[in-house]
């Protein structure tokens, strides 16, 4: 599609001879619609031309030269100038787009370039917790979006499958598996071992002491020890993929933590050799304090064995040159900020390239908080993610059973809009905050959710259908050649066709920021302004330019809130 921002950059770069790269990246877009549909703020220029932002504003109005098919009007008000975009043109440009491609805001501007996503990455042995849901809902909008830019995409389910709890749920289990019938109730029976030992742990130093070698023993590949490991794990993954299934989540590699149990040893040499690995009460430690971070990374415990971090700078070493990654991303809870800083500063001391040390990225999340509070895995008061899914999808039954009763496939409706509401409350704000969960928030059709994107997705598909098309006849061409421009000029119209217009920026602003409430954002705008256009404007009317031009409009709507819903993981029920 034509670029107006590069348009207008270029035509101001002739009024003041600078270089229209840096002048496109000043361009906005301005709040209120009524101060055109872009701003150039001339206070930017204000140092170079050693001008007044209102002088600057008053004289590249007096030269600039605009095609007025492209570009209407400029004014200015208070040192900006601002932009009107041709409405003939915007509406010529999106016919044009959904004319000539099927996966609108598709594009190849990631050609080349690896990202890896590490993501979800639940415990083995642990439930599948509200925590992981987001680390897997987030992760999992990301790699949909990087690849839909063209990118080549790793997703990486780094299970937390090693570490000293493996000791402890092997010595429970040792002691009481009489007591217990794991392969029954696997998580809940792990869970209760793992609270029983933990508590245990706690009251008496010998049973921890216990505990801390039979990781260690596991670790050195003793066949009871890693017998039962691989039993927790097995039952484990069983359990949760009935929630990857229930979401659609998606993995390229399962390579857990335990997978760098053999890649250690390097990494802990090349460490030793730079000579800032230091011994600390029997264990290794490098001090990073004069990198700013006051605690330091404990590389191996006074038991020999390693840590989570050491395994994660193992992780760095395998992907830098299993998939030379121009990004690897870690998408976690804020609780392990500390934690990524470490392994970040530590990573450059790996003789790495420079590329992938700039390449990692901490993408942290903020808690979900629950009527009762804050939830952890030590005290077992966790809401366990499967259950909370089923709820939301009992849930939406209700509702489909109150509001639609005759529906068909209600089932699979209900969990298309269960699950689908689940998702978006997740990705609805910026990820950095706490989110609350509230049953009755999440699921109103009339707020800012997952069913009032889906609803408004259907009604446009049955507003196609009463006027007498459908979705695959538009999608091959039935009225897309034909129509009428001059349809498409009042304001609702034209505020449904700059947010379409504006879908692929949106998208790469999710990448920019690796945040995907831009795009949910974005979804509710637009499920607004169709309604605002439908509550002013009928679509099946007599005249057959209008109403093709207002299905046209109608199709457009859908068919980007379905994969921008897709994208984030949701699924577009055909009814609700
Ligand atoms: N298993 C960890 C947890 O539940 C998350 C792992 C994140 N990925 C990583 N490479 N450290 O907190």
């Amino acid at each position: 599609m034509l670029d107006f921002k590069k348009e207008i950059a270029e035509a101001i770069a002739k009024t003041v001879e600078l270089n229209s790269n840096e002048l496109y990246s000043f361009i906005e877009v301005p709040k209120d619609s009524e101060n055109g549909d872009y701003a150039f703020p001339c206070f930017k220029l204000a140092k170079e031309l050693r001008k007044s932002p209102m002088m600057i504003a008053e004289e590249i109005k007096g030269k600039i030269e605009l095609d007025n098919n492209i570009i209407e009007k400029v004014d200015v008000v208070s040192g900006y100038l601002n932009f009107f975009v041709n409405k003939n043109k915007l509406a010529e440009e999106i016919v044009n787009e959904f004319s000539n491609n099927k996966e609108y805001g598709k594009s190849e501007i990631g050609r080349g370039k690896n990202i890896v996503i590490d993501y979800s990455a639940p415990n083995i042995a642990k439930p599948f917790h509200i925590g992981h849901l987001r680390s897997t809902v987030i992760g999992g909008s990301l790699y949909k979006i990087y690849k839909y830019l063209g990118y080549n995409t790793i997703g990486i389910n780094h299970l937390g499958d090693y570490g000293t709890q493996f000791g402890k749920m092997i010595e429970g289990y040792t002691m009481w598996k009489d007591e217990y019938d794991i392969e029954k109730d696997p998580i809940n029976q792990m869970m209760d071992i793992y609270v029983r030992i933990n508590n245990l742990c706690k009251e008496d130093e010998a049973v921890l002491e216990r505990c801390r070698n039979n990781f260690k023993k596991l670790e050195d590949g003793d066949p009871y020890c890693v017998e039962l490991w691989e039993k927790f794990k097995d039952l484990s993954l069983k359990e949760f993929q009935r929630v990857y299934d229930l979401l659609g989540s998606q993995f390229d590699s399962w390579n857990g933590e335990a997978f760098y149990s053999d890649k250690m040893p390097e990494v802990i040499d090349i460490l030793e050799k730079t000579g800032k690995l230091q011994e600390s009460q029997g264990a290794k430690i490098i001090d990073l304090e004069d990198k700013g971070i006051n605690t330091p990374i404990i590389i191996k415990k006074s038991n020999d064995s390693t840590t989570y971090a050491t395994r994660d700078l193992a992780a760095i070493l395998y992907r830098a040159r299993t998939y030379d990654f121009d990004k690897a991303l870690y998408v976690t809870s804020y609780e392990q900020v500390l934690h990524f800083k470490q392994v970040f500063e530590t990573a450059k001391l790996l003789g790495l390239d420079e590329k992938y040390t700039n390449g990692l990225e901490h993408v942290s999340f903020g808690m979900v908080l629950l009527p009762t509070g804050k939830m952890s895995t030590r005290e077992g008061t966790v809401v366990k993610l499967e259950d909370l899914l089923n709820e939301s999808i009992e849930r939406a039954q209700k509702v489909i059973e109150e509001k639609n009763p005759e529906l068909e496939n209600k089932e699979d409706i209900a969990k298309k809009v269960g699950i689908g509401a689940v998702i978006f409350n997740d990705l609805s704000n910026n990820r950095i905050k706490d989110e609350v969960f509230d049953w009755d928030t999440i699921l109103n059709f009339q707020g800012e959710t997952g069913p009032y994107v889906q609803y408004t997705y259907v009604r446009t598909k049955s507003i196609i259908e009463k006027a007498g098309y459908n979705i695959e006849d538009i999608e091959n061409g039935a009225i897309l050649g034909d129509i009428s421009i001059e349809e498409l000029k009042d304001k609702d119209s034209q505020n449904i066709l700059k947010l379409l217009y504006s879908f692929e920026d949106v998208l790469v602003q999710v990448t920019d920021k690796n945040e995907p409430s831009i795009l949910s954002r974005y979804l509710i705008d637009l499920a607004k302004a169709y309604s605002a256009f439908y509550n002013a404007n009928k679509v099946i009317v007599e005249d057959e330019k209008v109403k093709n031009a207002r299905v046209f409009l109608t199709y457009a709507t859908g068919k980007v809130l379905k994969i921008g819903a897709e994208l984030l993981g949701i699924q577009m029920p055909d009814k609700m």
